[in-house]
């Protein structure tokens, strides 16, 4: 054998092996992660806390952002299957486009963990961890029920809607948590859309985005508010509220409504703080990250992986584990973001 042929050898036996373990020389299991975006604060954390978890556990980290493209994200799962990843972590950013990744996953026997967003029409995603994304509509529409005293009040009461990406399948888990509470009232006529504007298709703001929610904000209040009040737009999450506060502050004369959202971002605690945006919903990126780091080792280990609940993708029964979403504003802000470490005052100010 010449050197060259040695040198081939050897080269050929360091890739096999590498395959094998799923790490170049560490001997660490490798986790691939694909986060939908770097647009919103959350999935920064979500990617930040479980690199972190998932490497004080032992593993070797390959954390991704798909830029809210669906084929960026196609084509860096299928390099996370080919580099050795043991296991993939996806919160999708279209919940049906990531089907042949999946499969090929599932040829090398790659489990794949659909985390927050539930991947759609596939019967190898593995395993789902979210939030109790319904019950996050609900603590919404709740809070709007309660505050107006829609029970009691003589209203009518005009109400907005604003809700999320409809390639998100959370999406349309939140606006039904939220309408299953409030249709009853706007039936009744005691709660009023002036804009018509009550469908899933109608209110839906594609990728979540802030300018989008806040230009058909802008219409809805010019073609129907110059001479009424709004008393509550309905935000399924942060990045729709922020669009509805901006489009309020510069086109709205009334009185400030109830406005809702979800996730805590810096930006609606500051609105909330200015008493621009009244309440949002709490899902403790920590929690999520954590419990996804202990289902993939239980997966990775052979152990029983520890579920709560089942999520149908319209393929299977998809075993899940929902964490609690807390209901957040002006009043409890404090307990649950500072005292817990979420945020210091300083991320506030
Ligand atoms: C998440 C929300 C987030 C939204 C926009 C949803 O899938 O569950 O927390 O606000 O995406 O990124």
């Amino acid at each position: 054998m010449n050197a060259k042929k040695i040198l081939g050898t050897i080269l050929c036996a360091v890739i096999a092996i590498t395959a094998l373990t799923g790490c170049a020389g560490s001997g660490k299991k490798k986790v691939g992660i694909s986060m939908p975006t770097k647009d919103l604060q959350r999935w920064n954390q979500d990617g930040d806390y479980m690199k972190q978890k998932f490497e004080a556990a032992g593993y070797e980290v390959d954390l991704q952002y798909a830029g809210n493209k669906a084929d960026t994200q196609l084509s860096q799962m299928e390099n996370m299957i080919n580099s050795g990843c043991k296991v993939l972590v996806v919160a999708a950013v279209e919940s049906t486009s990531l089907g042949t990744a999946i499969d090929k996953a599932a040829a090398k026997n790659i489990p794949v963990i659909a985390y927050d967003r539930l991947l759609m029409d596939n019967a190898n995603v593995a395993y789902y961890a979210t939030f109790d994304n319904y019950k996050v509509g609900q603590i919404q529409g709740e809070f709007v029920r309660d505050t107006l005293d829609l029970d009691n009040a003589a209203g009518p009461f005009n109400i907005e809607f604003t809700a999320g990406d409809p390639g998100d399948n959370n999406a349309s888990f939140f606006f039904n948590g939220a309408m299953d509470v409030l249709k009853p009232y706007i039936d009744a006529g005691k709660l009023v859309v002036v804009s018509g504007q009550t469908d899933f298709s109608s209110v839906a703001t594609p990728e979540w985005s802030t300018a989008t929610a806040q230009s058909r904000a802008e219409n809805i209040i010019g073609s129907n508010y110059a001479d009424k009040n709004i008393d509550a737009w309905l935000c399924s999450n942060d990045s729709t509220a922020q669009g509805v506060v901006n489009a309020l502050d510069s086109r709205y004369n009334g009185e400030w409504p109830i406005i809702t959202g979800q996730d805590c971002d810096i930006v609606s605690v500051k609105n909330m703080l200015a008493g621009k945006q009244t309440m949002s919903v709490f899902k403790d990126t920590r929690t999520l990250a954590e419990r996804t780091v202990t289902m993939a080792s239980q997966i990775l280990d052979g152990k029983t992986v520890e579920t709560n609940n089942t999520y149908n993708n319209n393929a299977k029964e998809v075993p899940s584990y929902l964490c609690d979403p807390v209901f957040a504003d002006i009043n409890n802000y404090k307990q649950i973001l500072i005292d817990s470490g979420y945020y210091k005052e300083a991320d506030l100010a």
